[in-house]
């Protein structure tokens, strides 16, 4: 595959998505459309990205980091303005150079290089990424001769009757040759409905100087789909939704109404998980082989081990080991860590705590900021008693304990490995090891009281 450096132009305003965001920023699948711009572009085989940033510069720049370069296009006069505002990359990166947009997220890696290919064969010194559509009301129309060779492109503003009438638009994507594209961003001039610098001149530009232009046709016109409201903005993340679930169930996943989860983009799902409606992963998750995903279940940026079984719960941040079960209605908080063959049932909530392999928390327990053993029992309405007000405090609990139900845990306690807490306790002080403690005021029955009150 033949190197090239692609140039995303993304300094635009985008007006109708009515943001104080740039348009370029807003995301879909928990990623900004600039990022799945510049994703795609390394995928397909970019040396170099250059992303031309202008309207709130400084809030694109921070998505993107130090993954790119820049270039700074201070006052919006064009694409043609956009391009030449990084002149001096292109002249250094040379060879191919492929023009992006920002606001265009689901163009594929494979089009990019088949673009390439096409532009290299007919030794382009421009290959334009074109798409025939129904309606190509608003877009560049690609005028071609009569033998069917690119002539060149004309907006729609510009256009005559017969022209708009074309319905092959023009994407807004090209592949240039470097040193064709800077020779004819020289040329430009705003001479135009728009009083712009107009990229789309440049292929007339050199056609005129006696090079090859051309185009390439995509074959499925989502990838062209540009994004200037937030309803293209939902369009456009169905479209990549439907991409990614396909992608992981062909890797082995199976989804119950697919349609309905939302797996966001660089999540990774093992073999055999079967996930159910209207589920949510959120990035940064991974999701080992043969686990159940149940319906309503959120989970963010948490990784699960093989065999785990979540049933609508919430987790966030959490790490659980194989074989371990969640749910339904549990919530892991950030900084939880459960280990293997666990049981985390329903109404638990557990928060920067580490559960050892085997313990079980079936009902209504709150275990935060705990260290907690292994094959631990918590009775039913356990409560770690973990702030005073003003302090955080741990609570630790060895291995082989039995927490009776309805105790508090006041922290900072610890219960030593084998010890017996009493149900209804309210824990102070160590529980040393294979004891039983009962913090708890004795049952007083009084036969005569009823006969009294009267
Ligand atoms: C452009 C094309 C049109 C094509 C359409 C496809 C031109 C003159 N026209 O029109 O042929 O059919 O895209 O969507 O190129 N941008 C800058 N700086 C600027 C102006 C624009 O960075 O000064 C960026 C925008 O942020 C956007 C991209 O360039 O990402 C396209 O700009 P936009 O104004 O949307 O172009 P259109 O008028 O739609
Ligand atoms: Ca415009």
């Amino acid at each position: 595959m033949k190197e090239f450096t692609s140039v995303i132009m993304a300094a635009g305003m985008g007006t109708r998505m009515k943001s104080e965001l740039p348009k370029v920023v807003h995301q879909i699948l928990g990623k900004a459309l600039v990022q799945w711009v510049a994703d795609v572009s390394k995928k397909a085989g970019a040396k170099d990205v250059v992303t031309i940033v202008g309207h709130k510069a400084e809030q694109v720049r921070a998505v993107l980091g130090d993954t790119c370069d820049y270039a700074l296009q201070a006052e919006q006069k064009g694409t043609g303005h956009a391009v030449m505002q990084a002149a001096e990359q292109i002249r250094q990166k040379g060879g191919v150079i492929v023009i992006l947009n920002g606001d265009i997220p689901l163009i594929r890696a494979e089009t990019i290089q088949k673009a390439i290919e096409s532009h290299c064969a007919n030794k382009n010194s421009v290959t334009v990424i074109t798409a025939v559509l129904e309606d190509a009301a608003g877009y560049g129309r690609i005028i071609r001769d009569d033998a069917g060779y690119v002539q060149k492109i004309v907006e729609h503003k510009d256009a005559t009757e017969a022209e708009r009438a074309v319905l092959e638009i023009n994407s807004g994507m090209y592949v240039f040759d470097s040193a064709a594209l800077l020779y004819a961003l020289g040329q430009l001039q705003p001479n135009n409905a728009q009083g712009e610098y107009y990229l789309t001149d440049t292929l007339e530009i050199l056609r005129t100087a006696g090079k090859a232009i051309g185009a390439y046709t995509v074959e499925d016109c989502d990838e062209i789909r540009g994004i200037n409201d937030r309803v293209q903005l939902a369009e456009a993340e169905r479209i990549m939704q439907r991409r990614v679930n396909t992608q992981h169930m062909k890797n082995g996943v199976t989804f119950i109404l697919p349609e309905t989860t939302l797996v966001e983009a660089d999540v990774e799902i093992g073999q055999d998980t079967v996930i159910g409606p209207n589920v949510l992963l959120k990035q940064g998750t991974k999701i080992g082989k043969n686990c159940n995903i149940g319906a309503g279940s959120q989970i963010i940026h948490s990784v699960l081990a093989d065999n785990v079984e979540v049933l609508c719960s919430v987790l966030t941040d959490a790490f659980v080991d194989a074989g371990t079960h969640v749910g339904p209605f549990a919530y892991m908080r950030p900084n939880s860590r459960v280990g293997k063959n666990v049981k985390v049932g329903d109404f638990v909530e557990i928060k920067n705590s580490v559960i050892g392999d085997g313990t079980k928390i079936s009902h209504l327990t709150y275990v935060g900021d705990a260290d907690v053993g292994k094959r631990v029992n918590f009775g039913c309405g356990t409560v770690t008693v973990n702030y005073d007000g003003k302090k955080k405090y741990r609570t630790k609990i060895g291995d082989d304990c039995f927490i009776g139900c309805n105790t508090n845990l006041v922290s900072p306690v610890e219960v030593e490995n084998g010890a017996y807490i009493a149900a209804g306790s309210t824990i102070t002080d160590l529980v040393p090891e294979e004891s039983l403690a009962i913090a708890r005021a004795r049952q007083v029955v009084k036969t005569d009281w009823k006969d009294k009150r009267k």
